[in-house]
């Protein structure tokens, strides 16, 4: 039995004394007032919560400095990538940045009546961020959607007797000497109807959804690659926040990097050295602009993990999702060994491989309509 004991004045100055140090640690480098506030408000909060009848023991204690050392884990892994200061230093963040802005027009573009000359400063900013891009990395398709964007954004307007002579110079000068065409059909807007989307999602997926299941047992027949390129493909469909796309998947076919990376993985055993392949899908930091969209990468990369499953279900193969529930030492261990930086966010590991011709499947039977449905 655990004997309850108070947290006496000498370790909660102690667990203040270490909260200090660590958080000197991780926000080195930023001004020290910032620093000061930063520390000061964690150290008020952790201890107010201690503080009054809270009688922590032993077991509590250490899973409280844990779980405050995982959180800070978290919490200097996204200070540090997330792009909280709009300082778009590198590729990734520009791009994804740029993303974001012009997902900012399409989207609007998309209403079924949007405002005539709505908006202008997304598009002067867009047109700004895009030609920084252009000259820091070249043409790419980051370019052409944008300015395809901000040449449906023009045109909408100009149909409507809206004529901004200042953005037709941005976009014209974007595009000067470029040899950029005058469109690339990836920004704008789609024009569809009812009947066609209905006709290619026509497909029994109460059965597809019903037909998956994970997959424990796996035949020796290797996985031959395309067919998991194909499926990464299908899963890019994936909707994902303003477009941006933070998804990665890293592919381990080879039998001992496969078995090297899923040592680190706690719910494989007994059947994970029968997959042929392990997928690692990531989420990476730097899509992110806001405090806001601290837990946007789970989201978005749990989502993409889900559509992958029923892609590779799809092309006929098996899978077993294998949860990255870890601390931070794990997840560290982890990232070194299969050479995954540190600002990805490990969403799930995917065992893959092949149906035996028979096997077994545990029924995991689901929860009534009625506790997950709340009709209000
Ligand atoms: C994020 C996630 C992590 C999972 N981790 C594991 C795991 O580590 N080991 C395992 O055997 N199954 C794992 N599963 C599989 C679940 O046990 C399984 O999806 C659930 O029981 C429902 O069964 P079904 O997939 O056959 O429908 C995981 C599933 C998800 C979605």
């Amino acid at each position: 039995m655990l004997v309850k004991i108070p947290l006496s004045i000498s370790s909660k100055q102690q667990l203040k004394t270490q909260i200090k140090a660590y958080l000197n640690r991780i926000v080195l480098g930023i001004s020290p007032k910032l620093h000061a506030r930063i520390s000061g408000f964690y150290i008020k909060r952790l201890i107010t919560n201690l503080k009054g009848d809270k009688i922590l023991n032993d077991i509590e204690y250490k899973d409280l400095e844990k779980l405050f050392k995982n959180y800070l884990y978290d919490f200097k892994r996204f200070l540090t990538w997330a792009v909280l200061d709009h300082d778009l230093h590198d590729k990734t963040s520009l791009k994804a940045y740029i993303t974001k802005e012009y997902h900012r027009i399409e989207k609007r573009l998309a209403f079924k009546e949007p405002r005539v000359g709505f908006r202008p400063e997304i598009a002067r900013g867009l047109a700004s961020k895009t030609k920084t891009y252009l000259e820091k990395y070249g043409a790419d398709d980051t370019i052409r959607t944008s300015t395809d964007c901000l040449e449906a954004y023009y045109g909408f307007n100009l149909r409507h007797g809206v004529d901004d002579a200042n953005l037709r110079k941005e976009i014209d000068s974007i595009k000067s000497g470029l040899n950029l065409i005058d469109t690339y059909n990836l920004g704008g807007t789609l024009e569809l109807t009812r009947e066609s989307v209905f006709e290619k999602a026509k497909i029994n997926l109460k059965d597809f959804f019903e037909s998956r299941y994970s997959i424990r047992d796996f035949s020796p027949e290797p996985v031959d690659r395309d067919l998991l390129k194909r499926a990464v493909s299908m899963a890019q469909k994936t909707p994902s926040v303003c477009n941006r796309q933070s998804s990665k998947v890293y592919l381990f076919d080879d039998e001992t990097l496969k078995n090297l990376v899923l040592q680190y993985q706690n719910g494989n055993k007994g059947f994970g050295d029968k997959a042929k392949a392990v997928l690692v899908v990531t989420s990476d930091l730097r899509h992110f602009f806001s405090i806001g969209e601290r837990y946007q990468g789970w989201i978005d990369g749990g989502m993409f993990s889900m559509s992958l499953v029923y892609a590779l279900h799809s092309l006929g193969l098996g899978t077993c999702c294998l949860n990255w529930s870890v601390e931070k030492h794990t997840d560290r261990a982890l990232k070194t060994a299969a050479g995954i930086d540190d600002y990805e966010s490990i969403i799930m590991m995917i065992a893959v491989g092949h149906l035996p011709e028979k096997f077994k499947v545990a029924k995991s039977s689901r929860k009534s309509l009625e506790e997950v449905l709340y009709i209000r």
